[in-house]
């Protein structure tokens, strides 16, 4: 499972790229306000510094529209994936863009059949939220194995890229699913890190070592 990260935070994309554990970054209207700084400056930055797919989000709500932001946002670097939202302006669009050969992320999936039109109309990547599902008392993780199913079923090459990841469990479960990505924010890759037998395990060893270094 590639791991993406959920952010347009520079330093936080740079820390993790230096653990080798960014494949992509994925960013939206709401991460971008986060980050405080020009849209524009900020994906040109972030496209730069990683050679995986960068996604960036469409605000228009007809395709015409969207396709005009595309054209622009594919100016900003060799890596950018469209976002686009999952209506029927947004399919449109997807269709639109990947027979022009540009790769494309619907977002905002929330179920199964809006995961089998966004493969229909040839999305590289589909986003379902689990962590909002959870808010709602669904089952996030649910979608998962549906999306998994449909697209083995009739063997769609568009990836699942588990979006609105909220803890390690997202992603172990994700994994375990076999969705093809997760896009995590930085602070619940740092998470994965922490373990009490990994922490104490360290602290004998040097302990240990202090017995014959000089
Ligand atoms: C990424 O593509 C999504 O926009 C993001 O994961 C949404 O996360 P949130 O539900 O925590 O806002």
């Amino acid at each position: 499972m590639q791991f993406f990260i959920d952010t347009a935070d520079i330093s936080a994309i740079k820390k993790a790229n230096d653990m080798g554990l960014v494949n992509g970054v994925t960013t939206n209207p709401t991460l971008i306000k986060k980050a405080g700084r020009d849209h524009e400056a900020t994906i040109r930055e972030i496209s730069e510094l990683i050679s995986g797919p960068v996604s960036v989000e469409t605000l228009s709500e007809d395709a015409e529209g969207m396709l005009k932001e595309a054209k622009t946002y594919l100016k900003w670097g060799k890596n950018i994936v469209i976002k686009v939202i999952m209506s029927p302006e947004g399919m449109k669009a997807v269709r639109e863009l990947s027979s022009q050969g540009h790769k494309t992320n619907v977002t905002l999936c929330f179920s199964p059949l809006q995961a089998l039109i966004a493969a229909k109309a040839g999305a590289t990547y589909i986003s379902p939220f689990v962590g909002r599902l959870d808010d709602i008392s669904h089952y996030g993780m649910e979608l998962i194995s549906q999306i998994r199913d449909i697209y083995d079923n009739y063997e769609f090459d568009t990836q699942i890229l588990v979006a609105s990841v909220r803890s390690p469990i997202h992603l172990l479960d994700a994994a375990t699913i076999g969705a093809d990505v997760a896009t995590v924010p930085p602070a619940t890759l740092m998470q994965i890190f922490n373990h009490p037998l990994t922490e104490s395990g360290i602290k004998a060893f040097l302990e240990d070592a202090k017995a014959w270094q000089k």
